[in-house]
């Protein structure tokens, strides 16, 4: 149906145009019943539906319907796999249809700044790259059922101490490189009905009022065709927020917001066709879902299995010596709560009311022999002397023991932050007591964000579970059993300590949080520093092996508007069917600025059987090698060369090739008394106006012939001449006595092109 949505507008008074741009209640949209403008629904969340019948809250304390607990990002951006996040978006588009919600408020891609945020469990990566595939697959696959999907929280909102006044203190670069392109890509990729910013301040400038991000960089770069709703009371002054793009005030604030619009567009402080174009954003979107209702079948058992499905692939195995898959032979003893009450999501506004929830030891096959011991509870860290006497001396009895450890619910939820990165204390003195009556250890992890593992050395082999959603027993079991073949990797690093971290010294202060780290975050930060972490960022291991072979490039020099279609053979050397997640990272070689040492440009799934080869490609563009330049506010790639890596993980890099850019952008230039020789003899545009400065110069500072050479002039070296005539400002030719002040400032000028 054609609708006519400004002409609509145009039979709204000015009270229900103004109403139309906040919440009627915690959960709705305004409705117009005289024109027949619908009251629409939107709910929580990124991994499932919290639809509240009643008693709406936004922090998950009233119930909701029962629905499928999916697994929440923290795990499901570890399948590093586009169909799969499709298929997932696909299902809550389904289920959106069926309970009659026109927005699902998700997904979350704020960046991982530090292991500590409580709420790291909803997002997916420290990388943006990755982080930004994910969520494009996810909305699209929402989407194509005509139901919107919220990318929260924009932007830099990355911690919960005082996220709703902080400051995230960054500059424009950093924003641009890490902490945007996640939305960024969405946007273009996928366009996402609604955005949802976030509730913090930007460099002191509201998220909610910040005419930069909403509209600037949101819609005038990007392209943002939909509307951009607060995050659940982000509004701090409405009428600035709606000048600078915040069409949707969420919930309701009992129309105190309407009024103060109505009174700025009578009192002529608003133009009225700026809320004109706010509510006609909101209908596009309001009528796009109530044009396209489906008739939608969905059950909750087949997306139980989705959830199991999405669980499997997605779990990463990070240790294996020879002790996983179990054999159902074996005498294994499960130990640890969380066996039997698994945590499989956090805390907060995205909490699911699960219809069902599997456990490990309800998943396995009934032929396997296990014993369990609850040896700690999940629910606190409390050591309990019989539990655990009990535990070591199932332990004992076994062949191989699964300890089942994690974080309990009240370690990290929305609206706090951890302070540390340890797992209860109880559960590491257990696990050290049972290494020392049992050699065959394997540790299952249930968290949503890394936690230290002092026993790591020790123990055969560790799965990290993440937090699983609602079919995590199964999905562990199968994994354990090696009736599923682990093919999850790392979103993000695991550092062995939190001071590693590089956000540690800024992380969680209260009004201004400076990002001082800038774009080194994650494995940007820890290869930079080449410091040893527990894992990598794309780590995981598999019951299978992988070789990596003929790497080919189409192009080895190319241009800016060049595209490079990069190949690489992958086959499975092992003896079981497996996937292997083939990732492509990109170094700049130019030395043109500060740069992570590799980047991820590219990644591809690919499923083999044993034997199998297949040729996996990418395809990079001028962004795959280009930064965020702040001279010129735009990607900038520099010429010269740049390194292709093929690898397994950030730190398994099997093949390498290079390629050479030639940019066709020059850099603005502006010349003045203090710019440097150095930099004018680098350019081409300036290097002849003072190229004689430079010879006598090199005269001036260089060393003595060698009959008159005394011993401390060995210092004086060609290098150190060549530094010095580099380092030294324009303005100094002048006390050199090789020019005037006014014969240099004319100079500058020419330079300058005047
Ligand atoms: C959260 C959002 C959520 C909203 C509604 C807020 O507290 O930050 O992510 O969508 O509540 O529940």
């Amino acid at each position: 149906m054609k609708r006519n949505i400004k002409e609509l507008i145009s039979q709204m008074t000015l009270e229900e145009k103004a109403g139309m741009c906040s919440g009627l209640d915690f959960w709705h949209l305004k409705g117009v019943e005289r024109l027949v403008i619908p009251s629409v629904m939107v709910s929580d969340g990124p991994h499932g539906l919290r639809k509240q019948e009643e008693g709406g809250d936004h922090l998950g304390i009233n119930d909701s319907i029962k629905a499928v607990c999916f697994p929440p990002a923290v795990l499901s951006a570890c399948s590093f796999d586009r169909d799969l996040m499709h298929e997932f978006g696909d299902a809550i588009g389904r289920e959106a249809q069926a309970n009659d919600l026109s927005v699902v408020l998700g997904p979350a891609v704020n960046i991982k700044r530090s292991p500590l945020c409580g709420r790291n469990f909803e997002y997916y990566s420290e990388d943006p790259y990755l982080a930004g595939e994910t969520a494009a697959a996810f909305i699209n696959g929402v989407q194509e059922h005509h139901v919107g999907t919220s990318i929260k929280h924009f932007a830099a909102n990355n911690q919960e101490f005082n996220r709703m006044s902080c400051s995230s203190d960054a500059d424009e670069r950093t924003l641009r490189e890490i902490y945007f392109p996640a939305f960024e890509t969405a946007v273009k990729k996928a366009q996402p009905y609604t955005v949802m910013c976030s509730y913090n301040r930007i460099n002191g400038t509201f998220a909610s009022e910040n005419p930069w991000l909403l509209t600037e960089v949101l819609r005038d770069e990007w392209g943002f065709k939909g509307y951009v709703m607060s995050d659940w009371g982000a509004v701090n002054e409405r009428v600035p927020g709606l000048k600078a793009g915040l069409e949707l005030e969420m919930p309701s604030s009992g129309g105190v917001y309407d009024k103060e619009i109505i009174a700025a567009v009578k009192d002529g402080s608003l133009d009225e066709a700026i809320l004109d174009q706010a509510v006609e954003r909101i209908l596009n979107i309001v009528f796009e879902y109530t044009d396209h209702r489906e008739t939608q079948e969905f059950t909750l058992e087949a997306d139980h299995a989705l959830a199991k499905k999405i669980a499997t692939e997605s779990m990463v195995l990070l240790k294996n010596d020879s002790v996983l898959p179990l054999k159902e032979t074996e005498k294994v003893a499960f130990i640890g709560e969380f066996a039997k009450k698994p945590r499989f999501q956090g805390g907060g506004s995205s909490h699911i009311n699960s219809f069902r929830i599997s456990n490990v030891i309800d998943s396995i096959s009934p032929d396997a022999t296990v014993r369990y011991a609850k040896g700690f509870s999940a629910d606190d860290d409390v050591y309990d002397e019989t539990l655990a006497k009990e535990a070591l001396e199932t332990a004992k009895c076994a062949d191989k023991v699964v300890v089942f450890a994690g974080l309990p619910d009240s370690f990290e939820s929305e609206g706090y932050d951890r302070s540390h990165m340890c797992l209860p204390g109880c559960q590491n003195r257990l696990i050290e007591e049972i290494l020392s009556v049992q050699s065959e250890v394997i540790i299952v992890l249930h968290n949503g964000s890394p936690v230290e593992m002092p026993w790591l050395s020790k123990v055969k082999g560790v799965l990290e579970a993440y937090l699983g959603g609602q079919a995590v027993g199964e999905a562990v079991a199968d994994l354990l059993y090696g009736r599923a073949c682990p093919c999850g990797k790392l979103a993000e690093s695991m550092p062995y300590k939190l001071s590693d971290n590089p956000s540690h010294l800024s992380f969680g202060d209260g009004e201004n949080v400076r990002y001082q780290e800038g774009i080194f975050v994650g494995y940007r930060y820890y290869d930079a520093k080449e410091m040893p972490v527990a894992f990598p960022f794309g780590y995981g291991l598999s019951y299978t092996t992988f070789a990596y072979d003929h790497l080919r490039m189409d192009k080895s020099d190319i241009t800016n508007s060049d595209m490079v279609k990069v190949s690489v053979d992958v086959t499975n050397t092992g003896d079981v069917e497996g996937k292997e997640i083939v990732q492509l990272y990109v170094g700049d070689l130019t030395d043109a600025a500060r740069r992570p040492v590799r980047e991820l440009k590219g990644y591809e799934k690919v499923s083999l059987l044993p034997g199998e080869t297949k040729t996996v490609n990418f395809t990079l563009d001028y962004r795959s090698f280009a930064w965020y330049n702040e001279a010129i506010h735009d990607w900038y790639a520099a010429s010269g060369d740049y390194e292709i890596l093929i690898g397994a993980s950030s730190r398994d890099l099997r093949l390498s090739g290079k390629i050479h850019l030639t940019s066709q952008r020059t850099l603005p230039y502006k010349v003045h008394m203090n710019t440097t020789l150095g930099e004018l003899l680098t350019d081409q545009r300036t290097a002849g106006y003072v190229e004689d400065f430079k010879k006598k110069l090199s005269t001036i500072f260089a060393a003595p012939s060698a009959d008159g050479r005394r011993d401390e002039d060995v210092a004086i070296t060609e290098e150190m001449n060549t530094a010095m005539v580099a380092c030294m400002p324009l303005r100094n030719v002048v006390s050199y006595g090789f020019c005037s002040k006014e014969e240099l400032l004319e100079m500058i000028d020419k330079m300058n092109g005047r």
